[in-house]
């Protein structure tokens, strides 16, 4: 158990007017969670501070070689005004391997889970409750030493900062477009593909300018060696729906083991629906389209929640689902992760997690 010292601010901002629209990830609370490492003497000193700056080296490693994990999960207020997470367990154990893959230390799971019960709980107030608003937590550790040679660091951050969010993408639930990119590649097995950190994200922003310049909002990558397999977006887990059939890339150690992925899954099996975790072709999605059998297409990520993709692009063809529609299951699924994560649906897996026993 962590002895959390917590120091309030004494200048507290205004927070967003409650009908003011929300963007994700633009504005932050009043308190953020920082705890440090040292090698020899382990995680220490975990605290509660008002939101700063950070002062660090510019040799500070992290700077240099990327050595850093992060993490992103959601507080929601439900309706009896208290505040609840959804599945921070798998965030802790996901933040573990992508630690271990870095050679970060390990973060006791209880540890993690109550360094985020304890700085959503000071700023508790700060959860947005608007249809769709919700207060993103982001824990991340970096490396700090002042050092420039290849190894990694002897000293660490924890930080865990919150920001009262709406939807990631700007249209919402409305189906987004999709680019498959099939010049660059995000991650080959072997590599950091399943780990949460932040390189995968920086090898991904060219494609994903390029996908912007074509009228796109996210990358659907393909697998690093042939190309010609799907792995997933830029920040979602994806699924397709193909005569009948729920299908989803296999967790083969490149792409990032998705919690809303897992909950989507266990979901559909619960309804009797099969899912099938295997390897997709392009190929496959190309004739299934042809022969009207792609009947549903989504991603899913904690910041975008479930989002039905309307139109996916490869080369020169263009697939679009449902006439641009929403599905049934993603809406089924989207109301269901909703519902549980707000408190108004049933809860029989026990995802949700109060702040405050
Ligand atoms: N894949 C990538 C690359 C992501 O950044 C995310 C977002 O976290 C996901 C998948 C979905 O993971 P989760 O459902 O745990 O948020
Ligand atoms: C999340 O969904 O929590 C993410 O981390 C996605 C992020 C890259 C915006």
């Amino acid at each position: 158990m962590l002895q959390i010292k917590v120091e309030r601010t004494a200048a507290p901002k205004p927070k967003p007017a409650p009908n003011e629209p929300l963007h994700f990830g633009k504005i932050f609370t009043d308190h953020m969670f920082l705890m440090n490492y040292t090698e020899g003497k382990g995680w220490h000193d975990p605290r509660i501070i008002p939101f700063s700056d950070l002062t660090l080296s510019p040799a500070a490693m992290v700077f240099h070689y990327g050595q850093e994990m992060f993490e992103g999960l959601k507080a929601y207020k439900g309706a009896d005004g208290k505040a609840y997470l959804f599945r921070p367990d798998m965030n802790a154990k996901r933040a573990n391997r992508s630690n271990d893959r870095l050679c970060i230390p390990q973060i006791p799971e209880e540890d993690f889970v109550q360094a985020i019960k304890a700085v959503v709980k000071v700023d508790e107030d700060w959860i947005p409750t608007a249809p769709g608003t919700s207060l993103y937590v982001r824990p991340f550790v970096i490396a700090t030493d002042p050092f420039l040679g290849v190894a990694p660091s002897q000293t660490y951050y924890f930080l865990i900062i919150l920001s009262p969010s709406g939807a990631y993408y700007e249209s919402g639930l409305a189906p987004v477009g999709i680019w498959i990119e099939d010049e660059y590649v995000r991650a080959v097995r072997g590599g950091i593909g399943y780990a949460k950190t932040g390189g995968n994200y920086a090898a991904s922003l060219i494609a994903q300018v390029k996908a912007h310049d074509g009228g796109f909002s996210q990358v659907l990558w393909l697998d690093g060696v042939e190309r010609k397999y799907i792995e997933e977006v830029g920040a979602m887990n994806i699924f397709f729906k193909i005569d009948g059939k729920v299908v989803t890339p296999a967790l083969s150690g490149s792409i990032l083991p998705g919690i809303t992925r897992d909950t989507t899954i266990r979901l559909c099996k619960e309804w009797g629906c099969p899912v099938e975790e295997r390897r997709i072709s392009v190929d496959e999605l190309l004739e299934a389209q042809k022969a009207g059998k792609l009947e549903e297409c989504f991603g899913t990520g904690t910041a975008a929640v479930i989002s039905p993709v309307g139109k996916l692009r490869y080369r020169d063809e263009i697939m679009t689902i449902r006439d641009g529609g929403i599905g049934p299951l993603s809406q089924r699924l989207y109301d269901t992760v909703t519902g549980i994560q707000l408190g108004t649906a049933p809860d029989p897996f026990g995802w949700r997690v109060a702040v405050e026993d």
